[in-house]
């Protein structure tokens, strides 16, 4: 089934590319509360998202969500702890969670640092069941909004190319294998990202530019570029990009 057609909006720089998200992320959590009460949402690791979660913490944003009825996920996490300066934990404590005081039960860390991955994925999937209200054994739950990054080599989340963990047909998180440190991580599967209500793709930087082109406009290839891979089935799918990452696009320009 051919994937349905990203929505793709170039801004002029990260701050823009933040801002934008920024504003995307209020109005999908202001639906979701007025139609659910609660908003859930996975947060994305890496660099990019600092700009976001910064910009959430700051006004006009930081009053226009209620941070009580937010359950906060994390599409991935690295095998460290939660104070390791390459925890995504630690970079969304830092830049957002710990300035508009999100109550700790509404704070579903994945326990990376634990020694048996598959466990803690295991153990990552029953929360997300249990906060969901759903059956772990049953389809996967829907979130309002996933965040995501794409990395260099068109890998996204921790979903990296040609893996056992991006082909995984049933679970909702499994652990996974980097090809950079930290290698060894935990990540959403397909299946449970193709469920969201909203998948919002930040990119940003030249670095991006070449993989991004191949991801929107080149041969469908899931396995070599896996953010290809994302195609939420009852859902939105939104690429926000810098104009340093679009240039390669033969996309207009903004
Ligand atoms: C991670 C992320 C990963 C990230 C991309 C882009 O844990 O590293 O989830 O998928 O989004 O690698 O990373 P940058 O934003 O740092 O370029």
């Amino acid at each position: 089934m051919n994937p349905a057609t990203p929505e793709v909006r170039r801004h002029r720089d990260a701050d823009e590319v933040g801002r934008a998200a920024a504003e995307e992320t209020v109005a999908v959590a202001r639906q979701a509360v007025e139609a659910r009460g609660r908003f859930f949402v996975a947060l994305s690791g890496g660099s990019t998202p600092r700009r976001l979660y910064e910009l959430l913490a700051e006004s006009p944003y930081r009053e226009r969500i209620r941070w009580s009825e937010v359950e906060f996920f994390w599409s991935d996490e690295r095998a460290v702890d939660p104070d390791h300066p390459a925890s995504n934990f630690r970079r969304a404590r830092e830049a957002l969670l710990q300035k508009v005081g999100v109550p700790p039960e509404r704070i579903h860390r994945v326990q990376a640092e634990r020694a048996d991955l598959d466990a803690a994925a295991r153990e990552y999937q029953r929360e997300l069941a249990r906060v969901f209200g759903v059956l772990e054994d049953g389809p996967p739950p829907r979130f309002d909004l996933v965040l995501l990054g794409m990395g260099a080599d068109g890998h996204t989340a921790s979903l990296f190319p040609r893996t056992l963990a991006l082909r995984e047909p049933l679970r909702w998180v499994v652990p996974s294998r980097a090809p950079v440190d930290p290698r060894d991580r935990l990540t959403f599967t397909l299946p449970l990202i193709d469920r969201a209500r909203c998948v919002l793709f930040l990119v940003i930087g030249a670095d991006k530019a070449a993989v991004l082109a191949e991801v929107l406009e080149g041969a469908r290839d899931p396995e070599r570029l896996p953010s290809q891979g994302v195609d939420p089935t009852d859902g939105r799918l939104l690429w926000l990009v810098d104009e340093a990452a679009a240039s390669r696009l033969r996309l207009g320009a903004a």
